[in-house]
């Protein structure tokens, strides 16, 4: 059976880049069809400034809203990435395969550290090493697949790299895995800026649709959205961003095309209309779903117990294979 791996970070509200990107795919097929494990990398929201208290809370949102999105611990694995020692015991070992070079050219990186110094602060060297983490949550597991939005693609790419080099330089012992991106909103963009992503790191509140926004402030931000001068709604990602962002994140949410929905519509208010309510209806069971579950927080507790034991016996004989390999004795 394939196995999936994939992970989100507790650093903000969780959006609807991360649903429509990455969460609801692993809910409605990835969980199904694959032997799926889903992680709540919290690891990954100490690599900069933070405030432990909030990592916390988010952290226990995180796993609660990935329930709420559809994951059924009856047929996969959830669980925090900070509960299986396995990840930074191999995260180590990679390091000792990864330049430091290859790890400079990573795009997140060098956003990240420059707004990190911009704020002036300094950079932690764990945002640097930061990928060789998350390609020891990857390889840690066997994963063949990784579905994730497009912007994490070059750090599986980076993944790819490692395992290969590794498997060459010590004999095979990491499956080589690869990206799957959704076909369509594997970039969903900010409606206020539609040149960059929708993150959830982001400071304005209006261009960033929140998982748990009511419905009322889901309307007032995509009737806000920036669209473009022209008049005619037409798909085009270069010349018209804000316009193609809505009819995609429509076409999502609807399962329909942009491309054919853009003929559909003759004025933007009516195209903004049908995707805020496209919207709405979307995130409704979610936040139905979350509702109940936090009513039951233990309930939560004992999915991600279980989830780390079941995780924990995966990686665990990975891992010590990979230490095998690389040169050290097992424990006497
Ligand atoms: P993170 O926490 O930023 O995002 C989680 C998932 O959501 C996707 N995503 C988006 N997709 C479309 N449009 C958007 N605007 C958007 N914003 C986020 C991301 O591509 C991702 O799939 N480094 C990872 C977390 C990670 C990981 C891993 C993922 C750590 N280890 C191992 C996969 C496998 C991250 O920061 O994702």
């Amino acid at each position: 059976m394939t196995r999936v791996f994939s992970g989100i970070q507790p650093t903000g509200h969780l959006t609807l880049g991360n649903y429509l990107g990455a969460m609801r795919r692993w809910a409605e097929t990835d969980q199904h069809r694959a032997d799926a494990l889903f992680c709540v990398v919290d690891l990954h929201a100490l690599t900069v400034d933070h405030d432990p208290a909030r990592v916390r809370r988010l952290s226990r949102q995180t796993a609660t809203l990935m329930l709420a999105a559809g994951l059924d611990p009856e047929v996969c694995t959830v669980f925090l990435q900070s509960h299986v020692d396995e990840h930074t015991r191999l995260s180590y070992l990679l390091e000792c395969v990864a330049s430091d070079g290859e790890m400079r050219r990573m795009i997140q990186y060098k956003e990240k550290s420059a707004r990190e110094r911009e704020r002036g602060g300094s950079v932690r060297l764990s945002l640097l090493t930061y990928p060789v983490l998350m390609a020891a949550d990857i390889l840690a597991y066997g994963a063949q697949e990784v579905p994730v939005g497009d912007d994490q693609v070059q750090h599986v790419e980076l993944t790819r790299d490692l395992a290969v080099r590794f498997n060459q330089r010590y004999g095979y012992t990491f499956v080589v895995p690869k990206a799957t991106r959704p076909g369509i909103a594997a970039r969903v963009m900010n409606l206020q800026n539609p040149t960059s992503k929708m993150g959830k790191s982001d400071d304005s509140g209006l261009g960033v649709v929140y998982l748990l926004d009511e419905p009322d402030t889901v309307r007032k931000k995509i009737m806000r959205a920036v669209t473009d001068s022209g008049r005619d709604v037409e798909y085009d990602r270069e010349t018209r961003p804000g316009l193609a962002n809505l009819l995609e994140i429509l076409a999502a949410c609807t399962g329909g095309d942009p491309e054919v929905l853009a003929g559909a519509y003759e004025s933007y208010g009516a195209l903004k209309k049908d995707t805020a309510e496209a919207v709405v209806e979307v995130l409704r069971p979610v936040q139905a779903r979350h509702r109940e579950l936090c009513a039951d927080p233990s309930s939560v507790e004992g999915v991600l117990r279980d989830g780390a034991d079941k995780a924990r016996a995966i990686a665990r004989p990975v891992v010590d294979s990979a230490c095998r390999a690389i040169g050290l004795l097992p424990p006497v």
